[in-house]
């Protein structure tokens, strides 16, 4: 598998693609299976998150597919009131803000209460092409705190910024429940047959170096070292990390994802030529015209010099509003890619 193979640094004739969020709303058959349903009714049916996980691949010929699913979902069983509403997001009704609120977290009993998710990989995994890998997912502690405790999506997660230096013991704590149940979570997805796994800092940028660092890194590097067992690929994408790249390689990962604001090239001197690099085309150039997509993506390929380990993929999520033929310049530029052309 060309995916698993630049996971694990070996050549492969050209760089395997994936886009991050490739399942959902910018697809018009997405969109006519969710009319019917709600998001988490969605995650919490297997054949429904076989179909979506399914779609961008045989629409586009991904080299990877990801399961379904949101990073909110396990903070149900652990006793938060998740909803998703038009046109705002994920919503929590019973947001944390005490460390009593902390201590009241539930310990989940995931095989039993996210017991969907492991069948659906299961299936989706029957069906997909062997040559692709299936990716399960989950959201690192600091960026699922943001909703936990802001309560809402935002820009800038203030709430849970200041909480951080106001109730230390608090936010140490919650990290620390947050790791433990990602641990297991992870264990759930492999056992279901996830072939590699992803873990989403989305808002780590947020917070200074030293902050990262100190409060939250350890609970990354932890999660990633308690699966290593496990034996498949531990990909981090932390968006906005370029103030602490100095330290991503201390993260117990095979690949390091790179948002469009982290240069590809200079990323890989300071990781070394023993980590592999994902990204990080900006989701926004799918807006463009085909010949910048295509001169764009170009670009961002022969910045690698051949060199094995790189994962073609865009620097964040797809944007919804995305136009399908600028997705399908985007793949095939990288499929039809030729290094000796
Ligand atoms: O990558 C994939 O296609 C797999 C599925 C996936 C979803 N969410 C489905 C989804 C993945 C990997 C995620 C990750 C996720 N969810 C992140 C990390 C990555 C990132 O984008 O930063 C975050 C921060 C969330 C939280 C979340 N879930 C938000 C902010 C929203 C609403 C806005 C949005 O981006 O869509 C969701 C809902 C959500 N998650 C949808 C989908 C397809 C839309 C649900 C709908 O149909 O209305």
């Amino acid at each position: 598998m060309i995916f698993i193979d630049a996971c694990y640094c070996r050549k492969t004739p050209r760089p395997p693609i994936w886009m991050m969020r490739q399942a959902g709303r910018y697809l018009p058959e997405y969109r006519e299976i969710r009319k019917n349903h709600s998001f988490l009714e969605m995650c919490e049916t297997p054949e429904l998150v076989k179909e979506v996980t399914l779609q961008p691949i045989r629409r586009f010929g991904m080299d990877a597919a990801i399961i379904f699913c949101d990073i909110l979902v396990p903070l149900v069983p652990m006793g938060l009131d998740l909803s998703y509403q038009e046109g705002e997001g994920p919503v929590i009704g019973n947001p944390i803000r005490t460390l009593d609120d902390v201590k009241a977290l539930k310990d989940p009993d995931l095989p039993k209460e996210v017991g969907f998710l492991k069948e659906a990989l299961k299936q989706t995994r029957a069906e997909l092409d062997p040559d692709k890998a299936l990716i399960g997912f989950a959201g690192a502690p600091f960026t699922l705190a943001c909703y936990a405790v802001q309560g809402r999506g935002g820009k800038n997660f203030e709430v849970l910024h200041r909480w951080m230096f106001n109730e230390r013991e608090a936010f140490d704590t919650l990290m620390s429940r947050l790791a433990d149940m990602t641990i297991e979570y992870f264990r759930l997805q492999v056992a279901g047959g996830a072939q590699a796994i992803q873990l989403f800092e989305s808002w780590g940028g947020l917070i200074s170096a030293y902050d990262y660092l100190h409060r939250v890194f350890p609970h990354v590097q932890r999660i990633l070292a308690s699966v290593k067992d496990l034996g498949v690929p531990r990909i981090l994408f932390i968006k906005g990390a370029g103030h602490f790249r100095n330290f991503l390689n201390l993260a117990n990962a095979e690949v390091i994802g790179l948002d469009w604001t982290m240069p590809i090239e200079d990323t890989r001197r300071i990781l070394g030529k023993n980590k592999a690099i994902q990204g990080n085309l900006d989701p926004s150039l799918l807006f463009a015209s085909h010949d910048l997509i295509r001169e764009r993506t170009l670009a961002m390929i022969e910045v690698n010099h051949g060199q094995p380990g790189y994962i073609a993929n865009l620097g964040h999520g797809i944007h919804k509003d995305t136009p399908i033929p600028a997705v399908e310049t985007f793949i095939n530029t990288v499929k039809n890619y030729n290094p000796e052309e």
